[in-house]
């Protein structure tokens, strides 16, 4: 099989002007909600990801006609709240969790059966998460032990609940909050912690009424998505690889234009901040519901940091590349409480332990997380483990690494960051890409 190896090699530095592709959890809901709306949606700034395209090839799959994407550019015939149709096959979900776990939410709901699922990383993850308080609210779910695929029996009407989450996880909010649509009575979220609250502002934007009290979420199913037009902010997931990449390399200055700032995602430029980068907020305002700014990165050296169990949350997916900004840093960072990390598409502590220390950097994982003494990156090669965020981040690790990085198995980027390569070299890193 032909599987793609990025060779990332050092660079001076990186300059210029770029934008990132839209922002993926964003872009997930827009298709969910419109896709139950009444009407037409138009979605601008789309991401043409796979992940996202398995969102849409299921609700196809439901009956909806979807245009595109063209230019980032998607149209969705909205059939509203009771308009979907059977698959007639299984649901691929591919590598997208977040495509899984909230077509969960919904599809138990419907009136008809179902089965979702997705590749090998996907069939590893924990799905529990989400049926136990599906099954609480009276769906009817079969997982292969706790995990995928899912058998969703249609037709079971549901009851809404007061759910104290276990886990602070996005995911399992936005899937009960989708089956909260259909369910009889009030259904309430209440987090342990804060999370990206996107399908909160959504729903505002599909007009559906949402009571938000600090940390619990309620909403019932006296509603209707009316359709409307979505501008998609960039990723701040994505600009994460350039802000720390702008960081890490001396003289480099960037703009990343057009990225979401959603403070429930910040947690990437607040961490790096405390570390002693510097990063400057621009022209700061609003796409719809979701607050957008332009992100003006310069050089600075980095010191080591205690992370700060609040942020954990607010950057659980850009850890990855947060532990590269550590390998360069003076002194030791430590992150505690991100058990999450070893269930997202790998263990990611244990994906970066491992390519740490081939380049050379002394880590210590344990747990819920990892110690990173800052050092000087050597070149190498290291290995994705199918995850689109490890062979980023260790792209990003090749501009300062004293010899070229060959990063194994890049594949999934496509997943999250289509134009990744692309994008990268117009700011000025050096990454070439090959099959083998
Ligand atoms: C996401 C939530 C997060 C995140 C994932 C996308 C979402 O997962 O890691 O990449 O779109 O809701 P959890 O909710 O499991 O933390």
């Amino acid at each position: 099989m032909s599987v793609s190896c990025f060779v990332s090699n050092p660079v001076k530095r990186m300059s210029g002007e770029i934008s990132v592709p839209g922002d993926k959890s964003i872009s997930h809901r827009a298709i969910i909600f419109a896709a139950i709306a009444n009407g037409k949606t138009t979605v601008s700034g789309f991401l043409d990801g796979d992940d996202c395209l398995a969102t849409i090839a299921a609700f196809r799959a439901m009956g909806v006609q979807i245009d595109g994407p063209v230019d980032q550019q998607v149209v969705i015939h909205g059939v509203g709240k009771h308009g979907l149709q059977q698959p007639a096959q299984v649901i691929d979900c591919g590598n997208s969790g977040t495509s899984i776990r909230l077509l969960a939410g919904l599809l138990a709901a419907q009136a008809f059966d179902s089965e979702l699922t997705g590749d090998h990383s996907l069939q590893n993850r924990p799905m529990a998460r989400v049926s136990k308080p599906l099954m609480a609210m009276g769906a009817d779910i079969t997982t292969s032990e706790g995990k995928p695929p899912l058998q969703i029996r249609g037709g079971r009407p549901l009851r809404g609940i007061r759910y104290d989450m276990p886990v602070a996880s996005a995911q399992v909010k936005s899937c009960l909050l989708l089956a909260g649509l259909y369910a009889e009575g009030e259904t309430t979220v209440i987090e342990p912690g804060v999370t990206r609250d996107h399908t909160e502002r959504m729903l505002k934007t599909f007009s559906w009424p949402v009571k938000i009290n600090n940390n619990e979420i309620s909403l019932n199913a006296d509603g209707e998505c009316h359709a409307t037009d979505i501008q998609v902010p960039g990723d701040i997931s994505s600009a994460a690889f350039f802000l720390v990449a702008a960081s890490i390399t001396p003289g480099s200055e960037l703009l990343i234009r057009n990225v979401g700032i959603n403070p429930t995602r910040t947690g990437v430029i607040q961490i790096l901040d405390k570390m002693g980068a510097d990063i400057r907020l621009v022209n700061e305002r609003f796409f719809g519901e979701e607050p957008v700014a332009d992100l003006l990165v310069q050089y600075a050296p980095l010191n080591g940091i205690d992370i700060p169990l609040e942020l954990v949350p607010l950057a659980i997916d850009e850890f990855p590349v947060i532990f590269i900004a550590a390998a360069c840093a003076h002194g030791t960072t430590r992150l505690r409480g991100a058990q999450e990390l070893r269930s997202k598409e790998s263990d990611r502590i244990a994906a970066m332990v491992d390519g740490l220390q081939r380049m050379g950097i002394k880590t210590k994982a344990c747990e819920d997380g990892l110690d990173i003494e800052g050092g000087v990156l050597q070149g190498g090669v290291v290995h994705s483990y199918h995850d689109h965020r490890i062979a980023m981040a260790f792209a990003i690790a090749g501009a300062v690494a004293q010899h070229p990085v060959t990063i194994k198995d890049c594949i999934n980027v496509s997943t999250s960051f289509p134009s990744f390569v692309q994008t990268a070299n117009a700011a000025g890193l050096h990454i070439g890409e090959y099959h083998d």
